[in-house]
């Protein structure tokens, strides 16, 4: 059964956008700002000390609290308490845009792309975490945009094959690619999670040693390198891909990944960063202040700070704010060139006097991501300061959650909590802290 790609619209992206909620429950922030008295001794800010832990507000961002397995969201933990939500961005339009931005590539290179002339386009793939959904959905994006996926009982299957030289696994399918009369086979040769053996996922390191031992092995039939971020992809690009002249397409628009498009790099996918990274504090923001929770969101604060629906929207069913997706090519490149600038619609700062100064407990998962440490964090930095939020950075080793929630001994010390799990199946052992 052959899937044949169509060339010239591959993958129209189908923007599904539960219009823009600007109604979200602006009813459920006004706890924490009425309650300064003076028992706010036991915290750092000035208002917070009566309100329970498990009051507070609580942002989940980037790991969106959910199975492992099947994906299903954990609604417990994303309705922990009425200022808690997710933020993250929207998968499934971001893994079309990937998916549509290789075939593009194949279908404008068609006449190169086939390296060794065998009439089969082979790509290997880097799977970040075969749990975690955003890399789930981006294998599935890139498998269906190339015609080589398979339906399972879960809908596409996302697991990685191992090798596939011959094209006999029955977890993906070849695919077939019609260019200039000429008709081509796609074929994922080969695909692994990257996770190392101390248990850290999306790991670099590990998707270096797999392009090496993928070369040698599948050498020359390997016409395209796909991650499903950059992180990973660099880590390839730079050990072997760019100097095999093989396109390499990633995830993220780290600003790394996003220069090296000038070297060959194939492309990357903007997941709006400077969006999230705003709300994930805009919203603990809103709730500290006892305002509207849009606030600054869809409707403009008293800086003018404003957010169109053209780059986010809200879900009131899964709780979750989610940025969209903007592919970053050869075409683009040179407006993404700073991935840790704020973006500007929401770059003004907030009075100090209307706003003041709150404490904030922030984890990221894991210290050593590209995305996190390199993106995520720095813009995080730099909204902090525009929202007069007073920021405990707490990075964590990627591997275990007992490593970060070690780090959480003490959380009447603060007014907000913003998590970033290790593993999606795990906002009990955070909870569990704040409802003590
Ligand atoms: C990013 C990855 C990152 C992961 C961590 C994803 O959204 O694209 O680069 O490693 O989040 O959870």
């Amino acid at each position: 059964m052959k899937k044949a790609l169509a060339l010239s619209m591959a993958a129209a992206m189908a923007l599904s956008l539960a219009a823009c909620t600007s109604t979200s429950s602006s009813t459920a922030a006004s706890d924490s700002s009425a309650a300064g008295t003076s028992e706010a001794a036991s915290t750092a800010s000035t208002e917070g000390g009566t309100v329970a832990n498990k009051d507070k507000p609580l942002i989940w961002f980037n790991r969106q609290p959910s199975n492992s397995t099947t994906g299903a969201l954990d609604m417990e933990a994303l309705s922990f308490n009425d200022n808690t939500y997710y933020v993250g961005f929207d998968a499934n339009q971001g893994a079309e845009l990937q998916g549509k931005m290789i075939a593009d590539y194949i279908a404008a290179h068609a006449d190169t792309i086939d390296k060794n002339g065998d009439g089969v386009i082979g790509y290997v793939l880097a799977i970040g975490d075969i749990g975690h959904n955003d890399s789930i959905a981006r294998t599935r994006g890139v498998r269906s945009a190339l015609g080589t996926a398979v339906e399972g009982d879960n809908g596409i299957v996302s697991d990685p094959v191992g090798t596939n030289a011959d094209g006999s696994s029955t977890l993906v399918q070849d695919g077939t690619l019609e260019v200039n009369g000429k008709t081509f086979t796609v074929r994922e040769l080969a695909s692994q999670e990257m996770k190392n053996s101390a248990g850290a996922t999306w790991d670099a390191g590990t998707a270096s040693n797999a392009i090496s031992a993928w070369a040698s092995s599948l050498g020359d039939s390997i016409d395209i390198v796909v991650s499903n971020n950059d992180g990973m992809g660099m880590a390839m690009f730079n050990s072997w891909s760019q100097e095999a002249g093989v396109p390499t397409f990633g995830y993220d628009a780290n600003a790394d990944a996003v220069a090296a498009i000038a070297d060959g790099y194939g492309g990357t996918i903007s997941q709006h960063a400077d969006v999230q990274a705003y709300l994930t504090l805009r919203l603990i923001r809103n709730a500290l202040d006892g305002v509207d929770i849009n606030t600054g969101i869809s409707t403009a604060d008293d800086a003018g700070n404003v957010l169109s629906d053209d780059v986010y929207y809200y879900d009131e069913a899964s709780r979750s704010y989610y940025a969209l997706n903007v592919a970053v090519t050869a075409e683009n490149y040179t407006e993404f060139t700073d991935s840790t600038k704020t973006y500007e619609p929401v770059s003004a700062q907030l009075d100090a006097t209307a706003h003041p100064e709150k404490t904030v407990w922030l984890d990221i998962y894991n210290a050593a991501d590209n995305f996190l440490s390199a993106t995520y964090q720095p813009l995080l930095e730099k909204y902090d300061d525009l929202l007069n939020l007073k920021v405990d950075y707490i990075g964590g080793d990627g591997q275990t959650e007992a490593n970060i929630t070690n780090r959480l001994g003490n959380p009447s010390q603060y007014d907000a909590f913003a998590i970033n799990m290790v593993k999606t199946d795990n906002a009990a052992s955070y909870t569990a802290l704040l409802s003590q």
